[in-house]
C-alpha cells in the first residue's frame, strides 16, 4: 500500500488503548531494521525525520529509502512524518515532497504565536492531503542544536489544550508529561515518575482527540552497560520506565516517540563488535549486527510497551 496518513492508525490506537510506534530514520540500516520488526509483529508504524536527519542524509535519500521499505512491505501501513518541525518552510517542503504526517513544533513560542504558526502549518498541509502534529508544554533535553534545561522545560498546562486544538485545527497533539530527549532524562538516585495527573486531565478536555509522547525513550541499562564495558562513557544515563509507557498507551496517547533507545542499541554492538574484531573494516561486518539490533530493541518495544503488535 502507499505511504498513509496517521488518521486510522491513531483512531484504531485509541480505541484499542495501544500507542503507535513513531521511531526516527537517519540511514538504510535503521528503516530496514524497523520495518523488518514491524512487518514480522503486524505493526503500523510511523518513521520519522528530524531536520537534522535531513542535513544528515537528504531528503531524497530518505525518501527514497522509506518508498523502498513500501516496495518491500506491501501490507505494512506506513506514515512518513517529519518530526519537530521548526518552522512553516520546513513542513511545507516536506509536504510539498511526500510526507504524509509533520510536526510543526511551536512549543518554545508564546502560546499565541504557536496558535499562529500551528494554524498556518494546518491549513497547508490539510489542503495536501497531510496530517499535523502541534506541541503545547516544553520538553528538557537535546534535539538538533536545542537543548532546553530542566530548569527551561515546563508541563502542558491542560486549561490551553481546548483553546489550542480549535484554533489550530491540528490533528494531534504533544504534550510535556516529564519526558525528555536524550539518554539523560531523571537524576541518578531521583524517582522517575511521569505526570499521569495531567495527562488524564488533557485526556478528559479532548475526549478521543490522539496525544503524543516526545522523549520516551527508557535507555536501556543493558545497552548502556554494553557501552560503558567497550570504551564509551555514559554515566547516569537513565530514562522513562517501560511499564509507565504502556499505562501512558492504555490512554489517551496514540503516538510514543523513540529514538534514543535505537541509539544505544546500535552504538552498543558496534563497540564490542570493534572490541571483539580489532582487525575488522568491513561496515557490513558490524552494520549488520548493528541494523539486527535495532530489529530486537524495535519488536521488543512494539510487543511490550506500545502493545501494538498484530494491528494490521
Ligand atoms: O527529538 C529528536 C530526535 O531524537 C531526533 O534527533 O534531531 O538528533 O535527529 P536529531
Ligand atoms: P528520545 O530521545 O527519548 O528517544 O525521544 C525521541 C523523540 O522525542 C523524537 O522526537
Ligand atoms: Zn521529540
Amino acid at each position: 500500500m502507499p505511504l498513509v496518513t496517521t488518521t486510522e492508525m491513531f483512531k484504531k490506537a485509541y480505541e484499542g488503548g495501544y500507542a503507535i510506534g513513531a521511531f526516527n530514520v537517519n540511514n538504510m540500516e535503521i528503516v530496514q531494521g524497523i520495518t523488518e520488526a514491524c512487518a514480522e509483529t503486524r505493526s503500523p508504524v510511523i518513521l520519522q525525520v528530524s531536520k537534522g536527519a535531513r542535513a544528515y542524509a537528504n531528503h531524497t535519500y530518505l525518501k527514497k529509502l522509506v518508498e523502498a521499505a513500501v516496495i518491500e512491505n506491501p501490507e505494512l501501513p506506513i506514515a512518513l512524518h517529519l518530526d519537530h518541525g521548526p518552522d512553516f518552510e520546513t513542513c511545507k517542503s516536506c509536504i510539498d515532497g511526500g510526507f504524509t504526517s509533520v510536526m510543526i513544533d511551536g512549543s518554545s513560542l508564546p502560546f499565541e504565536e504557536n496558535v499562529k504558526l500551528a494554524k498556518r502549518v494546518v491549513e497547508y498541509a490539510h489542503d495536501h492531503g497531510v496530517v499535523v502534529e502541534a506541541e503545547l508544554g516544553t520538553l528538557a533535553g537535546i534535539e538538533d542544536e536545542v537543548n532546553v534545561s530542566a530548569e527551561d522545560s515546563s508541563y502542558t498546562r491542560p486549561e490551553e489544550v481546548e483553546e489550542f486544538v480549535a484554533r489550530t485545527g491540528c490533528d494531534s497533539l504533544a504534550i510535556a508529561i516529564g519526558t525528555s530527549h536524550g539518554a539523560y532524562k531523571f537524576k541518578p538516585g531521583t524517582k522517575p515518575q511521569l505526570r499521569f495527573d495531567i495527562l488524564k486531565d488533557v485526556a478528559k478536555r479532548l475526549p478521543g482527540f490522539p496525544i503524543v509522547l516526545h522523549g520516551s525513550s527508557s535507555v536501556p541499562q543493558e545497552f548502556v552497560e554494553m557501552i560503558n564495558t567497550y570504551g564509551g562513557a555514559m554515566p547516569g544515563a537513565i530514562g522513562v520506565p517501560e511499564d509507565q509507557l504502556r499505562e501512558a498507551a492504555r490512554m489517551a496517547v496514540c503516538k510514543i516517540n523513540i529514538d534514543s533507545d535505537l541509539r544505544l542499541a546500535m552504538t552498543g554492538v558496534v563497540r564490542k563488535y570493534f572490541a571483539e574484531h580489532p582487525d575488522h573494516f568491513d561496515p557490513r561486518q558490524y552494520l549488520k549486527p548493528a541494523r539486527a539490533s535495532i530489529k530486537e530493541m524495535v519488536k521488543h518495544k512494539l510487543i511490550n510497551v506500545l502493545g501494538c503488535d498484530g494491528k494490521f
